[in-house]
Formats: structure tokens, sequence, C-alpha cells
């Protein structure tokens, strides 16, 4: 049964508003469900962009309820992880392998050789070519079907931070490794017990290959995300505020939000 939102569209774009963040949650996962269901019909198999951080863990519980209700097989399945500390151990409670392990890979039926994360061990003479590596591995399982993303409150998606880049530079943006910005690193304290302990760069996705995906779900849910909602849906497409770039894949590209996260668009 659909979960009630309002529809909204802004210059081309769906832009899904649910009552709550449970409901935004839920209704991703359904939608990353009809996506498997979809493309193992079509061609044997599903490829997934996940994401991490405290939004997409409820879509991932509901995902493994949806698994264990014998509703959802990982099993034709592949994952790639938007991004990865670095350094970092795959090991390290703070890693995001190790949080896919928690939140999903550990209770669902995808095969271990079918997830795969940019490797925060690499030494940094080899990471341009692991992230080389990265986006032709995608593109050798056929593409991404869709990219589950979150915003950051500067608005950035994976790790691509704001920056003075042109568009058309942001958009070109390749997996690589980069700098975090200082918001991302205030929002990371938490998890690291002090902005002074977050690992301060990171292995991510480029802008390039998360726009190359063939659907783009973005999910921002709570206040706090109000402000680069508003301003990715509703200005200028600028590398200021790289969520504002999914304005150039317009077509492809689903916003589910709460009701808070969605107050700057009224
Ligand atoms: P959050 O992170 O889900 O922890 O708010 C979102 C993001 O930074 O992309």
């Amino acid at each position: 049964m659909p979960i009630p939102a309002r529809s909204v569209e802004r210059a081309g774009v769906s832009i899904l508003v649910f009552g709550d963040a449970g409901s935004a949650g839920r209704a991703a996962a359904l939608r990353i469900q009809s996506t498997i269901h979809a493309a193992v019909a079509e061609r044997g198999r599903a490829v997934l962009g996940l994401a991490t951080g405290a939004t997409p863990q409820k879509v991932y519980a509901h995902l493994v309820a949806l698994h264990h209700d014998g509703e959802l097989s990982f099993r034709d399945v592949v994952t790639y992880n938007l991004d990865e500390f670095y350094p970092i151990g795959p090991l390290d409670p703070k890693s995001y392998r190790s949080y896919m392990h928690r939140h999903l890979f550990s209770h669902v039926d995808l095969a271990p050789n079918h997830a795969h994360l940019l490797d925060g061990t690499v030494p940094e003479r080899f990471v341009a070519e692991h992230c080389a590596g990265f986006d032709r591995w995608i593109a050798a399982d056929g593409g991404l079907d869709l990219q589950l993303l979150g915003i950051g409150r500067n608005g950035h998606i994976g790790f691509n931070e704001p920056s003075a880049l042109s568009v058309a530079e942001a958009l070109a943006l390749p997996t690589r490794l980069v700098e975090l910005h200082p918001v991302t690193r205030s929002d990371a304290a938490r998890d690291f017990g002090g902005v002074d302990q977050v690992i301060p760069r990171a292995l991510t996705l480029g802008v390039a290959p998360i726009l190359a995906a063939r659907s783009i779900l973005m999910l921002a849910t709570g206040p706090h995300k109000a402000d680069s909602v508003a301003r990715a849906l509703g200005g200028p497409m600028t590398a200021g505020l790289p969520a504002s770039l999914l304005q150039s894949a317009a077509a492809r590209v689903t916003w589910m939000l709460d009701e808070p996260a969605a107050a700057g668009l009224f």
C-alpha cells in the first residue's frame, strides 16, 4: 500500500513530502525494493549505490525487515558505497564498512563479494588508481540502477564538499580523495568523540559517477536539513552547494523529505 505523501514538482524534479521521517524512510526502502525487482527481472541483477549517516539507518532497517518477511532477496544485488574515511581500517567501528555491516550486510543475503566500498587502507600513492578502478567497476557492472543519497547541512553529496569550482568542473568530478569541510567535520564530531578526533580526509564517489546513475533517490529528514534542501531545489546550480548539481539530472531524481526538511520549500 502506498505511503501517503504530498507530491510537489519543482523545475521537473519530483519531490515527495511525508508526514514523518519514519514514513519517508519506509517509502525509500520500498522504492529500493521495486528498483531491485525491476532490474533483476530485466537484466538478472541490480546495482545499488548506498549511503551512510543517520538518515539511511531507517531505510536499512526497513530493507532488513522486508528481507526477514521473505519479500526481498539481495542474492542478485551488487552494491557500491558512496564514501569512506581515509585512512581507516575496515574493522574500525567508525568506518563505513563497519556501518554497512551493522545496519545491512550482516542481516541480508548479499554475497560478501557483491558489496564494494572504497578502501580506506590503500596506500596514498595508489589512491588515484584505486578510485579510478572503483568508477570502472561500476561501469563494468552496467552502471548504478539507483543511487541513494543524503544531503549535508552544507549541501554536500557523498563527500563532494562545497567548493569554488565552476559548475562544469564540479559536474565532472571523479571519485577521489578529499579534505572534509568544517561543517562536515563538526557534524561527524559526535561519532568521533570531538571535532579534533574526526579523520579529516575521505574517499568519495565523484559528482560525475553519482549523476550517471539511472535513478537518484535523495532522502532528507529533520529541520536541520531545511535550508540546504531549499537552496538545492530553489537556488541556482553551484559548486558551492553540491546537491544543487542534481538539477542537471532532474528527470532521474526523486527527493523524499519529511515535513520539517521541506519547510523551506513552501
Ligand atoms: P546524515 O548525513 O544522514 O547523518 O544527516 C547526511 C549526509 O551528510 O549526507
